[in-house]
């Protein structure tokens, strides 16, 4: 007789990922799985999200970056893009009242100036409110990888760098302050990357499952520590020692 694996029993690996990137996809066919409005779909997976970066805060991750809306989704409906936004305003509202006590430090990357003023109002408050905490949580909003990128060969241009290195860029992307991610898992079933972290996603481990994000689990997520901390990374090299991986 097998035991059904509850919740609590999960063990972790020895080696958790330090950054874990998320492509948060599946919320609208979640919805339309359950005939609900593509807008619940938006809610359950807000609270999923919550969820999941509890676990990761929790099992020792210190940074999850999600890719929660993209410069293309601007192409829905406005009654999608003005759910999504309310969801991201209720979001802030409780890290400003009350999240910010789980040691969370809110950064929202991409280029804001899309937002209405009044949420992004929010946005810089919520980011004050959290800024001595630890725990990097990375909302990528209006976010880009190329946009990105070309922000930071205009920064550098303007500052008159003749001879640009890979750590100028680098030093210059909305995730410098936290760094690459380890792993960047994508739910919702497709195998790309659709303009997430270009530039930072080249060592990292990918990891791809069909499960809607909505649907997504705490045991699901300890297969991503798993599938992390079994993957030998050598960064193109040989081998090199266990000590200089990051
Ligand atoms: C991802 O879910 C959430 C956002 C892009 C905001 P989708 O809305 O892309 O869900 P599907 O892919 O239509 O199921
Ligand atoms: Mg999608």
């Amino acid at each position: 007789m097998f035991k059904k694996l509850k919740d609590k029993d999960l063990k972790l690996p020895e080696r958790v990922p330090q950054h874990v990137a998320f492509v948060l996809d599946g919320n609208g066919r979640w919805a339309t799985k359950r005939a609900l409005p593509r807008t619940a779909g938006h809610k359950a997976g807000a609270t999923k999200f919550e969820e999941i970066t509890e676990y990761c805060r929790d099992a020792g991750v210190r940074t999850v970056t999600a890719y929660t809306f993209s410069t293309e989704n601007w192409k829905r409906s406005e009654e999608e893009i003005n759910g999504i936004i309310s969801l991201l305003e209720e979001y802030l509202d409780d890290v400003i009242r009350e999240k910010y006590k789980k040691n969370i430090k809110l950064r929202l990357l991409g280029d804001e100036s899309r937002f209405p003023e009044y949420v992004r109002e929010k946005m810089r408050e919520a980011e004050r409110k959290t800024a001595n905490n630890e725990y990097n949580l990375n909302l990528c909003l209006n976010y880009g990888g190329r946009a990105e990128i070309c922000r930071a060969f205009n920064i550098l241009a303007e500052s008159g760098k003749k001879e640009i290195t890979e750590d100028d860029i680098s030093a210059n992307l909305y995730t410098t302050p936290v760094g690459d991610p380890d792993i960047i898992v994508r739910t919702g079933g497709d195998m790309r990357l659709s303009n997430f972290l270009l530039w930072q996603a080249s060592y990292a481990e990918l990891y791809f499952t069909p499960t809607l994000w909505p649907d997504f689990t705490k045991k699901e997520l300890y297969d991503v520590f798993y599938a992390f901390s079994g993957a030998k990374r050598r960064f193109g090299g040989y081998n090199v020692p266990e000590k200089s991986i990051k």
